[in-house]
C-alpha cells in the first residue's frame, strides 16, 4: 500500500472521523519509502462501513514525529494525516494528553502534571485537526470527533465551519467535576467540547460529570442531557449522552471457531503443562489497569496455596507510551513483582507467571482468551475496557469465567461477571478463588448472559446509535 494523494477529494467528504490516530501504522522499506499497513482497531471496523458509504475521509496522526503525508489512500480509505514535531510529541502527546488529562480523568491514580507550555502544545495540535478537518468537510457534512487528544476540535471548527454537524466521543471517563476542577484550563476544555452538536460518553456517569462540569466549572445551564450555550449567532443547544461503546462480536467469534485458532489454544494449555487453572491478564501496560492489584492478589493466593498446585496466570502487557516516566515506572514494579512471585514459587520449567512484554495478532488474543478459564480485568478506572468484551465473545462454548473490577464501564452491562474492587486485595483474592471453582452449571449460565448482551451490543450498532442521535439532534 503505497500513498496516494487524494487532494482533489478535499472539500467533498460528508463524513469525516477526526481521531488522534490514523487506522493504519507506518512501515519504512529498506530504501526508506514508507508504506501503510491496516491496524484494524475496534473503532475502524465500526466505522469503515459508514466511511465506504458516505464517502468519507478519516484525519489523525501516524504516531511518529515525522514529516506527514498530508492526503493519501490506503486499503481504500481516504486518509489525511496530521503532523506533529518531535517537540509536539512531547509536550502534546507525552505531555498534555499523557501526562495531565490522562491520569485527571482516571482519577488521579498518578499524580497529573499541570505545564503550561504543554496546554500551549495541545492548543495548536487541535488546531492543525480542525483545520484538517474544515479543509476536507463537504458543505453539511458529519464530522465524528474522538477522545480526550481532541477536546477543543469541536470549538474550533465550529468557528471555521458553522454549516457542518459535529459529534465528540469521550472514550475515556470524564472524572467528577471536584478533580476536574483541577485543570487550570477547565472552562478551555468544556468551550472547546460544546463545539460539537452531540457529545457521547461511555457511562450515565461519565455524561452526569460532565453535566455537572457545565454548570459547576463554566457557569452554563443544563436541563436534562441538554446544555445551553450562546454563540456569536445566538443560543444553541448542546446534547451529553451515554453511548457504551463495544467491540464487533460477531467478527471475533468467528476468529475464535477457526480450527487453527482452537488448536493454539490447546497447544497454549500445553506448552504451559496443562495447568488446573489457567488465569489470564491482558492489557496495555497502564497505571490505571490494576495489574500490580491483580499480580499482588495472585501472589498471595500462591503463597497461601488456595490456588491448588497447578494454576499459572498468563499476563499479557502490551508496550504502551514508553516514553512517559509513570509508565516506565510503571514496567519496573510489574517486572519486578513478577520475578519474586516466580522466584519464590517456580519450579524448574514451570514458572506460575508467565509475563509477555509483547502485542499480538487477533488471532493470538482469541487463542489465549479461548485458552483461560478465568479472566483477570482489575482496572482502578477504566472508560469501558473492550479486552472483557473480547473474552465473552470468544467463549462460544459458554465456559470460563470473567472477574471484573466495577470500576470499568463494562461492569454496567457484565452484571454476571465476578464484580470486584481491585483495591480490596482480601475480596479479590475470594472473587479468584470463587471464578476458578465454580460448577460448569453456573459458569453457563453467567457466561451465557454476558454473551446475549455483548453480541446485542456490537461496535456497529454502537457507532448508528451515535449517529443517528447526532443527525435528529437539532443543529
Ligand atoms: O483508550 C484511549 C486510547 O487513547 C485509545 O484510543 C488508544 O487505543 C489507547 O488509549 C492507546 O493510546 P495511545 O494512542 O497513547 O497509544
Amino acid at each position: 500500500m503505497s500513498p496516494v494523494r487524494n487532494k482533489a477529494r478535499a472539500g467533498q467528504h460528508d463524513f469525516v472521523v477526526v481521531a488522534s490516530r490514523l487506522p493504519v501504522d507506518r512501515d519504512e522499506g529498506p530504501d526508506g519509502e514508507a508504506s501503510w499497513r491496516p491496524s484494524p482497531g475496534g473503532l475502524v471496523t465500526a466505522l469503515e462501513p459508514v466511511m465506504r458509504e458516505a464517502g468519507g475521509v478519516w484525519v489523525g496522526w501516524s504516531g511518529d514525529a515525522e514529516s506527514a503525508p498530508g492526503a493519501f489512500e490506503a486499503n481504500g480509505l481516504d486518509l489525511v494525516a496530521v503532523g506533529l514535531s518531535a517537540e509536539q510529541v512531547r509536550d502534546y502527546y507525552e505531555g498534555f494528553c499523557n501526562a495531565t488529562l490522562w491520569p485527571l480523568y482516571h482519577d488521579v491514580i498518578a499524580r497529573p502534571q499541570f505545564e503550561r507550555r504543554w496546554f500551549e502544545a495541545y492548543v495548536a495540535v487541535n488546531r492543525s485537526f480542525a483545520v484538517a478537518a474544515a479543509t476536507e468537510a463537504a458543505p453539511g457534512a458529519t464530522v465524528w470527533v474522538h477522545d480526550y487528544q481532541l477536546q477543543l476540535v469541536p470549538r474550533m471548527l465550529r468557528e471555521q465551519r458553522a454549516d457542518v454537524r459535529i459529534g465528540f466521543f469521550n472514550h475515556i471517563p470524564f472524572p467528577c467535576c471536584e478533580i476536574f476542577a483541577q485543570l487550570p484550563w477547565r472552562r478551555q476544555v468544556i468551550e472547546g467540547l460544546l463545539g460539537a452538536d452531540l457529545l457521547g460518553f461511555q457511562s450515565r456517569t461519565d455524561a452526569a460529570n460532565f453535566l455537572r462540569a457545565c454548570r459547576r466549572a463554566a457557569g452554563l445551564p443544563t436541563k436534562g442531557h441538554a446544555i445551553r450555550v450562546r454563540d456569536t449567532d445566538g443560543m444553541r443547544e448542546v446534547q451529553a449522552a451515554a453511548f457504551p461503546i463495544s467491540i464487533d462480536s460477531a467478527a471475533l467469534e468467528v476468529i475464535a471457531r477457526r480450527d487453527e485458532v482452537r488448536k493454539r489454544a490447546s497447544d497454549i494449555r500445553l506448552a504451559l503443562g496443562q495447568p488446573d487453572v489457567l488465569l489470564l491478564g491482558i492489557d496495555r501496560l497502564d497505571y490505571t489497569k490494576g495489574i500490580l492489584h491483580r499480580l499482588n492478589a495472585y501472589g498471595e493466593l500462591l503463597d497461601e496455596g488456595r490456588l491448588g498446585p497447578q494454576a499459572v496466570l498468563v499476563q499479557v502487557a502490551s508496550p504502551s507510551r514508553e516514553r512517559v516516566g509513570a509508565y516506565r515506572a510503571l514496567r519496573d514494579e510489574v517486572e519486578r513483582t513478577v520475578s519474586r512471585i516466580n522466584g519464590e514459587h517456580a519450579e524448574v520449567g514451570s514458572p506460575p507467571v508467565h509475563y509477555l512484554h509483547q502485542s499480538y495478532a487477533r488471532e493470538e488474543m482469541a487463542a489465549l482468551y479461548l485458552a483461560a478459564d478465568v479472566m483477570l480485568v482489575t482496572p482502578l478506572r477504566d472508560g469501558m475496557n473492550l479486552v472483557a468484551k473480547e473474552y465473552v465473545a470468544c467463549r462460544y462454548d459458554e465456559s470460563g469465567a470473567l472477574v471484573l473490577s466495577e470500576f470499568t464501564g463494562a461492569a454496567d452491562e457484565l452484571t454476571s461477571a465476578f464484580g470486584v474492587n481491585p483495591h480490596d486485595i482480601d475480596g479479590l483474592k475470594d472473587a479468584i478463588v470463587r471464578a476458578t471453582t465454580i460448577g460448569p452449571a453456573e459458569a453457563r449460565r453467567r457466561m451465557r448472559s454476558m454473551r446475549r448482551q455483548v453480541r446485542g451490543h456490537d461496535v456497529a450498532s454502537w457507532a448508528a446509535s451515535f449517529l443517528d442521535t447526532l443527525r435528529q439532534t437539532p443543529g
